[in-house]
């Protein structure tokens, strides 16, 4: 049997699929972060509850030996869904648990996505979205925020869905990195005037905000909406990798049909249910950051330095100084922030997550004298 000549590399390895051929890795400058003062992936800056601490080290050489076991995982993120305000009656078949939200985004894309279909989303905003679309081959449709202060393009979005619907809309709300926020109400009547789109809200930093589309969503009358939760951001466990889809469960199993069957591991597992158990430690985490998010922009505005801070536990700097010399004073300071160089319409600024206040105020110590 003859098969057609496959393409292969300048090295002569076979190539990998045309859209794949196409793509740059997607890379974050993640090496040499610790022990340093991390205020470059909006990550938690103090660490998890203690009960999360409590929970690895019980962790016993079975569960390291024995492939993960996910009973009662879903009916946790429930309960705790329930507890912070989720009315939608959900069902644990409505949940599915994910190596982070980054690994529900790529099954979204490798469930919903085909080559030619559209991506409709915003710009700027998160990256990993691209390149997950084009990773399917697929169009992408980025309508751009408005005006200084970046307001979410409302009038365009609609335009966009009814001119052609697009396979997929992704809202990150509030939006990373421009702290976008848009009401809930908006979003569900979006899904509702829409209904052969899958929109998908990213609701990682929702903690920072309250604007979650949870309380309010009927995901029996709304169907298309898909909402992404993590542990990373507020719960301190990002290196462990554990995200949440929560919507219909028609959709749920479409995106859960193409992820491998472990994918999530036992540790996070673990470390999943305490955090889970302990909503008053993200409680009290999430109060301290908003606490400090007021003492920054006072002392920015104080110094007259020019910013942007809407939703979100980061906000966004453009320093009189050129952005890489900031960021590499930073550095030699001990302090990690990132450079915003070619994003679209924020070119020229950098973006701070916001820890605890002694945190910003050690922050702010390094970057004033930068200004003069
Ligand atoms: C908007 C947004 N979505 C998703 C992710 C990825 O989340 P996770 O760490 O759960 O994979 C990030 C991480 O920075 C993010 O900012």
């Amino acid at each position: 049997m003859s098969q057609a000549a496959r393409p292969l590399t300048n090295a002569g390895a076979p190539a990998a699929r045309p859209a794949v051929e196409t793509l740059t890795s997607y890379s974050a400058p993640l090496e040499g972060r610790r022990e340093l003062l991390r205020l470059d992936f909006n990550e938690n800056t103090i660490g998890p509850s203690p009960l999360v601490a409590n929970a690895l080290r019980r962790f016993s050489s079975e569960e390291i030996a024995v492939y993960p076991e996910y009973d009662g995982l879903r009916e946790a993120v429930v309960r705790n869904l329930t507890e912070t305000g989720c009315r939608a009656g959900l069902q644990a078949d409505q949940v599915e648990v994910f190596n982070g939200v980054d690994a529900a985004i790529h099954a979204v894309f490798q469930a919903y996505g085909d080559g030619g279909d559209v991506l409709l989303t915003t710009s700027p905003t998160f990256g990993y979205y691209s390149p997950c679309a084009r990773m399917q081959g697929m169009e992408i449709e980025a309508v751009p925020y408005e005006g200084e202060a970046f307001a979410f393009p409302l009038a365009a979005v609609q335009a966009a869905l009814t001119r052609r619907p697009p396979r997929l809309l992704l809202i990150c709300n509030p939006n990373n990195p421009t702290g976008t926020r848009l009401e809930p109400e908006t979003i569900l009547a979006l899904a509702a005037s829409a209904p052969q789109t899958l929109v998908v809200v990213d609701e990682l930093y929702e903690a920072f905000t309250g604007d979650s589309v949870l309380p309010t969503a009927d995901f029996a009358a709304t169907p298309n909406l898909l909402v992404l939760r993590s542990l990373a951001k507020t719960a301190g466990l990002a290196g462990l990798r554990i995200g949440f889809a929560i919507g219909h469960a028609d959709v749920v199993d479409r995106v859960s049909r193409v992820t491998g069957p472990y994918d999530v591991n036992s540790v996070a597992v673990a470390a999943a249910f305490a955090a889970l158990a302990d909503q008053s430690y993200v409680d009290a985490y999430v109060a301290e950051v908003k606490r400090a998010r007021e003492w920054t922009l006072v002392a920015l505005q104080e110094a007259d330095v020019r910013h942007h801070c809407d939703g979100g536990n980061y906000l966004l700097i453009w320093p009189k100084q050129p952005v890489q010399h900031v960021e590499a004073e930073l550095r030699a300071a001990g302090i990690l922030v990132r450079s915003m160089a070619g994003k679209a319409l924020i070119d020229g600024c950098y973006r701070v997550s916001i820890g605890t206040t002694t945190q910003m105020q050690r922050f702010m110590q390094a970057f004033l004298p930068l200004e003069r």
